[in-house]
């Protein structure tokens, strides 16, 4: 009664009520959570058809029957059902890239190119970083890389999609880059976690990451005297462990924080999503003025990769004018696929993952598979930039030793 009449529309117990929507928040995940994953809250590997399967290898339909006779007992293979006799497979990537090395049909990155280190970055909320950082890693392992995802956003949301954790009540303290980065950049191979995609792992974040900006910048907490820069610990972590690599993509939080800093300071490259309207596009032109700023402090910094991602296009006639307007600006640097905004995009996240997590539509098979293969669009445009990136490094590592050879 007395609530009633002091706060009506509020609550006179601000705290408790917060602690309420808390602890009912994070039981609802659980039993989402719990709904869609494995008895050992792991969440379950997809699994693609033989028809597909061939495919992602390289070999033809008849190649890949015998292949399964000559490797009957690979690890990854699901009786799904069966039809008669006939037992009908499916394969997690897990199978899909053992059979890409037997046959080495796999891509490689070649030799005497490096790992390449993509900060995922916007200043703005809510621009689709972390849908593009998780898709992106998920679709370099699809084609048979190596990545790994770092979170740098206290809200976990890229632990939560591509983990299945729950960051908040599953990930200790000790679990997330904290330590890492304020005592001990040798110790992040320790928190590295796999998760359900083979090739894809990740650093998980969860509110504990927040001390990174109360800590890295105080002289007393953050052993400058024994490990240098605090703004240069992620490019010193990072060093221990790219070469277990061939991408590694950092979800930067919508701030400047010295997580972000050091972000973008240890990348090799950046992926900017900015969706099709004026109050992002103009954020975006706030963010240039800053990253001016921090790249006119970082003398040497090159950027071997830049890419502005139009993300969340709802293809109406004000994004498309947008879009106009932003190619006719930006240029090459804006990638010729966009992301579209989609309702199974968002079907999928409402169920902790992304659609790369999605084996069978439970909808509508035409939407997914057009929002599938716009993902792709994108990703692939992404990956085929890195292999590119790749040939050429490899080629200029080759000239300076022929050259070394010839005057050594
Ligand atoms: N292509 C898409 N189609 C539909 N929904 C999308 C798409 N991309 C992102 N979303 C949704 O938009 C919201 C914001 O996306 P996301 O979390 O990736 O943005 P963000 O830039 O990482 O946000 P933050 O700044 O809070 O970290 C999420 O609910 C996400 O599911
Ligand atoms: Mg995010």
């Amino acid at each position: 009664m007395l609530e009633q009449a002091i706060a009506p529309y509020g609550s006179d117990e601000p705290e408790k009520l917060m602690d309420k929507f808390y602890n009912a928040g994070n039981e609802m995940l659980l039993t989402l959570r719990n709904y869609i994953t494995t008895p050992d809250n792991r969440k379950r590997s997809r699994t693609w058809g033989a028809i597909e399967a061939a495919q992602m290898i390289g070999v033809s339909n008849p190649t890949f029957r015998k292949l399964l006779e000559k490797y009957p007992t690979i690890p990854g293979v699901v009786i799904d059902k069966t039809e008669g006799d006939r037992k009908i497979k499916r394969f997690t990537l897990q199978a899909i890239n053992m059979l890409r090395n037997y046959t080495n049909t796999g891509y490689q990155r070649p030799k005497r190119s490096k790992p390449l280190i993509i900060a995922i970055s916007n200043l703005k909320g809510g621009v689709g970083k972390t849908e593009t950082a998780v898709d992106l890693g998920k679709k370099i392992a699809i084609e048979g890389l190596r990545a790994l995802l770092l979170d740098f956003d206290a809200q976990g949301t890229a632990t939560l999609i591509s983990s299945g954790l729950i960051p908040d009540l599953e990930l200790k303290y000790e679990d997330t880059i904290t330590n890492v980065l304020v005592s001990n950049p040798d110790n992040l191979k320790d928190i590295i976690l796999k998760t359900h995609f083979d090739g894809f792992e990740i650093v998980p974040a969860n509110l504990a990451i927040q001390d990174c900006d109360l800590l890295l910048p105080n002289e007393r907490e953050n052993n400058q005297a024994t490990l240098g820069s605090p703004y240069l610990r992620l490019t010193k972590a990072l060093n221990g462990v790219k070469e277990n690599y061939d991408v590694i993509l950092i979800d930067c939080g919508p701030n400047l924080g010295i997580l972000t800093l050091n972000a973008i300071i240890a990348c090799d490259g950046m992926v900017i999503p900015i969706p099709p309207s004026m109050s992002d596009y103009s954020s975006f032109i706030m963010y240039t003025a800053t990253l001016r700023n921090l790249f006119k402090n970082l003398s040497n910094k090159k950027l071997e990769y830049l890419r502005i991602l139009i993300s969340k296009h709802n293809g109406n006639n004000e994004a498309l004018q947008m879009e106009n307007m932003m190619r006719e600006q930006f240029g090459r640097y804006i990638l010729s696929n966009h992301m579209c905004e989609t309702v199974e995009v968002s079907k999928a996240a409402n169920e902790i993952g992304t659609i790369y997590d999605v084996s069978r539509p439970r909808g509508s098979r035409e939407a997914y598979r057009r929002a599938i293969q716009h993902l792709d669009d994108v990703n692939i445009e992404i990956i085929n930039h890195f292999k590119e990136i790749w040939s050429r490094q490899a080629d200029k590592a080759k000239q300076l030793e022929v050259e070394g050879t010839v005057n050594g």
